[in-house]
């Protein structure tokens, strides 16, 4: 099985979920190390609480962008982690580490992209009076929310929606997906190859639907 860590900065619901789903069964990734930029993510309890070893690599410690990253990759590479989830992690990475984990990075961002990219999805797709909305997955590249989609998830938005009513219709729909995409990769049938995707089920890439 594949050793996958998690990165967090919160809540860390979506951890939950990876950590629950690698649990369940026959999954090809076991969680096997959480971190945490910020040392008062609630999701780092969490962690702890459902026995998976955690670690605080607080960016603030670190003088530099690229000394906190340095960290994190010691930390990463004692730990021998194959494969990053970003799960709410919310510092933007620089190109070495982005390059260094090239195609064994994945993120979950709360939008359909190339739609929304950033931060305030939600309330921005309800400014915007779309109708459909919802989350995917992607491989991590240096530019952001830009990489290759892995799976997405899509939601009705639906008269008298708030950011808050929104986003819990979405947040379900991640829970779902991302350990879905996680297995993707671990078990190979989805692969980041010359900048693109390539499925090697090719049904598989509108299982997310
Ligand atoms: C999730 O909705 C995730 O998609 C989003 O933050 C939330 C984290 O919740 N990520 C981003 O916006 C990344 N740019 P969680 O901590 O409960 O998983």
């Amino acid at each position: 099985r594949r050793r996958v860590a998690i990165l967090i900065s919160g809540r860390g619901s979506n951890m939950v979920s990876l950590i629950e789903a690698a649990r369940a069964g026959a999954f090809p990734a076991e969680i096997a190390l959480v971190v945490s930029n910020r040392p008062d993510a609630a999701g780092l309890d969490r962690a702890r609480e459902a026995g998976i070893a955690t670690c605080v690599i607080d960016h603030k410690a670190h003088p530099t962008r690229e000394d906190f990253e340095h960290a994190m990759d010691a930390a990463l590479a004692s730990r021998g982690i194959a494969f990053i989830c970003l799960a709410g992690f919310m510092r933007v990475l620089t190109d070495w580490f982005v390059e260094r984990w090239a195609g064994r990075m994945i993120n979950i961002h709360p939008s359909l992209l190339p739609l929304y990219r950033g931060t305030h999805t939600h309330r921005r797709a309800l400014a915007d009076g779309v109708l459909v909305h919802g989350c995917t997955v992607h491989f991590v590249v240096p530019e952001l929310d830009a990489g290759p989609i892995i799976a997405q998830a899509a939601v009705p938005v639906v008269p008298g929606d708030t950011e808050e009513s929104l986003a819990t219709r979405v947040i379900v729909q991640e829970h779902r997906l991302y350990p879905q995409a996680l297995r993707m990769i671990c078990d190979g049938t989805a692969r980041l190859e010359t900048g693109r995707v390539v499925f090697s089920r090719p049904w598989d890439a509108s299982g997310s639907l």
